[in-house]
């Protein structure tokens, strides 16, 4: 069945009566009346070019009429009908008026023409509800909504203005008078009852049941909060067992009342529990009226009062849900509020990166109210914290620099601008509008600007924006996503003809705000530096190290346009990350240095060991060993990767001594990994017979021979900065010395040595 009816007027008053409208002109309608009220029926299009025609009531005719006279109404004591457009108004409705109504039209030779039904409806309005929280003792609160009255009512709850779902509420369903929330559901409840005349609703703030909170009332003149509906635990006493008699009392009604032994009297028995021997009362389902000052006497067994105390108990309504409403004003400045949905007494807190806002960072408000204004360019992660002494909420928001500004050239079609959030777009929309009949800037399909002989005929946004005809250029301020979109510029001449037609794509991004830097070490001496921007869109990372852009060779695994990167080892310098989208740039910078592992490279040439970059020889002069490795290759190349002992110092750096202190200060670890190739070398070694050993190891190491050790080789290991930075003139680093012992059979590659294996050392053995 259709139904086709229009509620006109809403609740008038009672005394005025509720007016509806119905189109009554199909078939079948059903149309709604309010008790008491007016409604409006239009019953056909015109009943002057109508012959006759009969509206009745079952077999009662109510109407009837022809042409420009009406012959019959029978309710023309409440009801007016106007023939010119077929509209019957009756006031004054009653429930008799319910029922099946029927439309006859006959033509002028007595032939019916039409025959049409139509079911009225008479519902009495409803009147005011209201909404009644309580607590369930799992901290769950079940809230009816409860019409004062009217016919056929329908429910319908919303929290924070979301109807509610199925997944919040708890075994009743939403549209019943009566729901059960889960815990901790807190916000601005809406209940809003419907029928078909009229529609009330009422809302509440309701804040977590079941809030507990706990106090010691042992000292005079304690103050105990406790939430609305919640429980509050109350330590009268040390042990109600020891006292003879007490009374506890609010104003002069005795609450409590304890002789030898025995609870004489609890007045709140039903919602409260004492627990004698630690002198603890529990009071759940708190409400107002518990709040008050209340007074503890305790007398020995002679009925002398001995101690007399005082304490005040404080009912507060939790606090629900905030929201922080971040908005720019003229100068750049940022006004945030930070709104409560409810609770008693809010106290409220800012912070920003995580620090109590300061005076230097605001105007005029004080940080402790719920509305603060930022001075210009102050960016970050903002917190606001709403507490009372029974609860706390916050909420945070990642707030940009206000009034970014940015421009555009948007005459050529296609163009793509940016703006920034809460900021500026200067867009320039043409050459010069003056020499322009007409044109129209729309966006979607809604004109924003209408320019039409050397007038603004319309522009949407006037209050925020400005229109420079001769330069053709369009500022507008206070940017919000809703500008985002596609704006297409018609320009029409005199003749009205279209002669051009362009497309602008404007698309706003939240400006950047600060970035952090920070670096951290992994287990092998990489080093992992992830840089984080607290908010903006799009961000585009680019990292440098001392000046020049990171190549995939200076980087494990990642990419340089992440916000990780994971760098090798050995890499030091300063390095900066840049995080950038279309409406701003941030950057943060640190010195880094190594992870305290430097790489080396030997290699065996003519049966000496050098470094792989000069003819340095890698020799050693100390102690401590390590293990080796070695495998078949005509010349062995040993990576060395070691932990010195001693402080290892650079006497210069390639990028300058400015930084040399922050690279090389630190004691850098060498760790000496000897790679593929060594034991093959060993065993060519063995097979030749230890005389030659002896011979080779005589003539070519003589000289760094000093300790004559016979069973050892020295290697001298050199820290070489890796990647780009081979060791240069001016890089002149001391030198360490490792102890080479070649074992005779393969081993596995070395381990990273431990603290006090300080010189990597191969052990050459027969
Ligand atoms: C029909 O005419 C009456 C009297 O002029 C007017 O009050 C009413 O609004 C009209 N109804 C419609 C539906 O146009
Ligand atoms: C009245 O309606 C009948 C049936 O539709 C038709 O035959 C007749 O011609 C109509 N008379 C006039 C005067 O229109
Ligand atoms: C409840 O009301 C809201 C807002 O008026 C509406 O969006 C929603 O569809 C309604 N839900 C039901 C079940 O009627
Ligand atoms: C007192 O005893 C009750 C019951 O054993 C216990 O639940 C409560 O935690 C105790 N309170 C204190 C303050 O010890
Ligand atoms: C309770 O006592 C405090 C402090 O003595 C006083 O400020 C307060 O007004 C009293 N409250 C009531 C409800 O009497
Ligand atoms: C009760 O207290 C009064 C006053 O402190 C004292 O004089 C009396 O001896 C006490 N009685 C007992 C039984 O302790
Ligand atoms: C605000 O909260 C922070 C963090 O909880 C705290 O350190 C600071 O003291 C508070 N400031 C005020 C004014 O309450
Ligand atoms: C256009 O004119 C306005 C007002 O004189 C000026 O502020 C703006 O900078 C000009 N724009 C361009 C692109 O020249
Ligand atoms: C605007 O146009 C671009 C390019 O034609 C398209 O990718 C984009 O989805 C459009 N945006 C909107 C909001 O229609
Ligand atoms: C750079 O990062 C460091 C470490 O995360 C941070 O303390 C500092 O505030 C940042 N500097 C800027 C300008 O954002
Ligand atoms: C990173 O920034 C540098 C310096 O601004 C620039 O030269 C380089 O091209 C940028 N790299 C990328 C990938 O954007
Ligand atoms: C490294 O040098 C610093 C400063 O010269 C010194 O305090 C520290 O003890 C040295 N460390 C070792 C392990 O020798």
């Amino acid at each position: 069945m259709r139904a086709v009816f229009g509620l006109l007027a809403m609740m008038l008053g009672v005394c005025h009566g509720v007016e509806t409208t119905c189109d009554g002109r199909h078939d079948g309608t059903e149309c709604y009346g309010a008790l008491r009220g007016t409604v409006i029926l239009q019953l056909m299009d015109d009943a002057t070019e109508i012959f006759r025609y009969y509206w009745m009531k079952e077999s009662t005719i109510i109407l009837h009429g022809g042409k420009h006279r009406i012959l019959t109404n029978q309710i023309a004591n409440r009801s007016s009908f106007t023939p010119s457009n077929g509209t019957i108004r009756i006031n004054n409705l009653n429930r008799n008026d319910s029922g099946d109504y029927t439309l006859k039209i006959f033509n002028s030779t007595g032939q019916r023409i039409e025959r049409r039904t139509l079911q009225l409806i008479i519902q009495a309005p409803l009147s005011s509800v209201k909404l009644v929280p309580e607590c369930l003792s799992h901290g769950e609160m079940r809230v009816s909504c409860s019409s004062g009255g009217g016919d056929s009512p329908q429910y319908n709850w919303t929290m924070d203005g979301h109807t509610l779902m199925d997944s919040q509420p708890l075994s009743e369903h939403e549209e019943t008078n009566i729901i059960t929330l889960k815990q901790d559901m807190s916000g601005r409840l809406v209940c809003t009852v419907r029928n078909n005349v009229s529609e009330v609703s009422d809302k509440t703030y309701i804040s977590t049941c079941g809030v507990e909170t706990s106090c010691d009332g042992r000292h005079d003149g304690a103050e105990c909060y406790g939430a609305l509906r919640g429980t509050v635990i109350l330590q009268l006493m040390d042990d109600a067992t020891e006292i003879f008699r007490y009374q506890w009392m609010n104003e002069s009604t005795t609450i409590l009342h304890w002789r030898e032994n025995r609870i004489l009297t609890n007045q709140i028995a039903k919602r409260s529990s004492f627990t004698p021997n630690n002198g603890t009362l529990r009071i759940n389902n708190l409400s107002r009226n518990d709040g008050g000052n209340y007074t503890l006497k305790i007398f020995n067994s002679t009925g002398q009062s001995i101690e007399r105390r005082t304490l005040q108990l404080i009912i507060q309504a939790p606090l629900s849900s905030v929201q922080l409403v971040p908005e720019c004003l003229s100068q750049g400045e940022m006004r945030v509020s930070c709104s409560s949905g409810g609770g008693d007494s809010p106290q409220y807190n800012w912070t920003l990166d995580g620090h109590t806002l300061i005076d230097t960072q605001l105007l005029s408000e004080h940080e402790e109210t719920n509305i603060i204004t930022l001075k210009q360019d102050m960016s970050g992660r903002l917190v606001c914290t709403v507490r009372n002494n029974v609860s706390e909420v916050s909420d945070e928001t990642f707030i940009s620099t206000c009034g970014v500004e940015t421009s555009c050239d948007g005459r050529h079609d296609g163009a793509e601008c940016y703006g920034a959030l809460r900021g500026t777009v200067i867009l320039q929309l043409m050459d010069d509008a003056t020499e322009i009949f007409r044109y129209q800037w729309i966006k979607e399909t809604r004109t924003t600007l209408h320019w039409r002989e050397n007038m603004i005929v319309i522009n949407q946004i006037a209050n925020r924006s400005s229109f420079t005809p001769n330069n053709g250029t369009l500022r507008i301020n206070n940017l919000n996503r809703n500008d985002s979109g596609n704006y297409t510029l018609k320009i029409f001449d005199s003749t009205g003809q279209s002669i051009e037609k362009r497309t602008l794509q404007l698309i706003i991004q939240a400006p950047l705000s600060s970035v952090q830097l920070v670096p951290e070490c992994l287990s092998h001496g990489e080093m992992r530096v992830s840089c984080s921007s607290s908010g903006g869109d799009s961000p585009q990372y680019n990292w440098t190290l001392d000046g020049h852009t990171l190549m995939d060779s200076q980087l494990l695994s990642e990419h340089e346009e992440t916000n990780i990167i994971t760098l090798k080892q050995d890499m030091s310098g300063r390095l900066v990350c840049t995080v950038r989208n279309n409406v701003s740039e941030v950057s943060n910078k640190t010195f880094i240095s190594t992870c305290g592992y430097i790489s080396v490279k030997c290699i065996q040439r003519n049966g000496n060991y050098v470094l792989e970059t000069s003819e340095t020889q890698c020799t050693t002069t100390t102690t401590t060993t390590t293990t080796t490795t070695s495998l078949g290759g005509k010349e062995t190349d040993t990576t060395l990767t070691t932990k010195p002992s001693n402080n290892v110092t650079a006497s210069n750096h390639t990028e300058g001594s400015s930084h040399r202190g922050d690279l090389w200060s630190t004691q850098v670890k060498v760790y000496l990994l000897v790679m593929v190739g060594v034991l093959s070398s060993l065993l060519v070694f063995l097979a030749v017979g230890m005389g030659v050993v002896w011979s080779q190891s005589k003539t070519q190491n003589k000289a760094e021979d000093v300790r004559g050790d016979q069973d050892l080789t020295y290697a001298e290991v050199n820290i070489v900065p890796r990647q780009g930075r081979q060791v240069q003139p001016e890089v002149e680093i001391e030198v360490e010395y490792g102890q080479v012992r070649f074992a005779q059979r393969p081993q596995q590659p070395v381990e990273p040595p431990g603290e006090n294996s300080l010189y990597a050392k191969v052990h050459k053995s027969r």
